[in-house]
């Protein structure tokens, strides 16, 4: 286990709605947090007012992790701010639509799908090395989802993407192991903007019948598995299922 004490540099992209803006409130207080969001630029700046409340550092950056160059900017403003970094958590992504796999899928949503979810959390994973290298216990967090361990209709290219993410947590907990520890919280259905997008009224109430627990989650319940695999340095390579017993294993 990590000092208690010990102020960390924290990277959380797709911070400023849901689970990344929970986890980097947090986060917060005590550490220095790179609050990185899309559009969402009010949401992002409460974030970094409320962990500069909480007697924290905060730090935006925008970017579109669907393009190189955004990932890149990522990259070179952090590379500006610091020497080091000790918690990457790549989360921001999304399903972006809803489509039947018998309609014919578009290329270009695939590709979006993972440009978005998958290619951003690789390759920031991999641009960042140098200065998580430089970090104390550093680590990787991947946000991957429920979608991957027992197929979502409609949602299967998402479902894809993440599980591709899960397994690049494996392959890159193991090459850059002993340095840098990579884990991966996989949500079930947690009540955020994302649902708003994308699951009616009603099929939030079937995804909460059908969960053992009965009920959807939080953005903090995704947040505090986060900060276990923070906090625990003996894990890695391992993704931590949080969804109220709607799958187990
Ligand atoms: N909610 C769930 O039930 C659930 C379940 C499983 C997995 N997840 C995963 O959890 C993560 C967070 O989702 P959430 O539920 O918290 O949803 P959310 O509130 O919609 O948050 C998504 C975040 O990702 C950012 N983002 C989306 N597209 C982006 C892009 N092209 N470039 C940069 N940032 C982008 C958004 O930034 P802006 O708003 O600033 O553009 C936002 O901060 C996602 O990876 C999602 O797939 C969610």
């Amino acid at each position: 286990m990590g000092e208690a004490a010990m102020a960390r540099t924290v990277l959380i992209t797709g911070a400023s709605t849901g689970i990344g803006a929970a986890t980097a409130r947090l986060l917060g207080p005590g550490n220095t947090v790179f609050v990185h969001y899309n559009r969402s630029e009010r949401q992002a700046y409460e974030v970094t007012s409320d962990i500069e409340k909480a007697g924290g550092q905060a730090i935006l950056v925008q970017a579109d992790v669907g393009t190189e160059a955004g990932c890149t900017q990522i990259v070179s403003s952090v590379r500006q701010e610091v020497d080091s970094l000790d918690v990457l958590v790549n989360n921001a992504g999304g399903l972006i639509e809803r489509g039947a796999l018998a309609d014919g899928l578009r290329w270009e949503l695939l590709e979006a799908v993972f440009r978005i979810n998958t290619f951003s959390a690789m390759f920031l994973t991999s641009h960042l090395v140098p200065l998580l290298r430089q970090g104390q216990d550093p680590c990787v967090v991947n946000i991957s989802s429920i979608a991957q361990r027992h197929g979502n209709p409609s949602a299967t290219p998402y479902g894809a993407c993440k599980a591709a993410l899960d397994s690049f947590t494996r392959g890159a907990a193991k090459e850059l192991a002993p340095d840098i520890r990579v884990n991966a919280v996989a949500p079930g259905v947690i009540e955020t903007p994302f649902h708003e997008r994308y699951s009616t009224p009603e099929r939030m109430k079937v995804f909460a019948e059908n969960t053992p627990l009965k009920r959807n989650g939080q953005d903090h319940h995704i947040a505090m598995a986060v900060r276990f695999l923070v906090e625990n340095d003996f894990i890695t390579g391992e993704t931590v299922d949080v969804n109220g017993g709607l799958f187990m294993r």
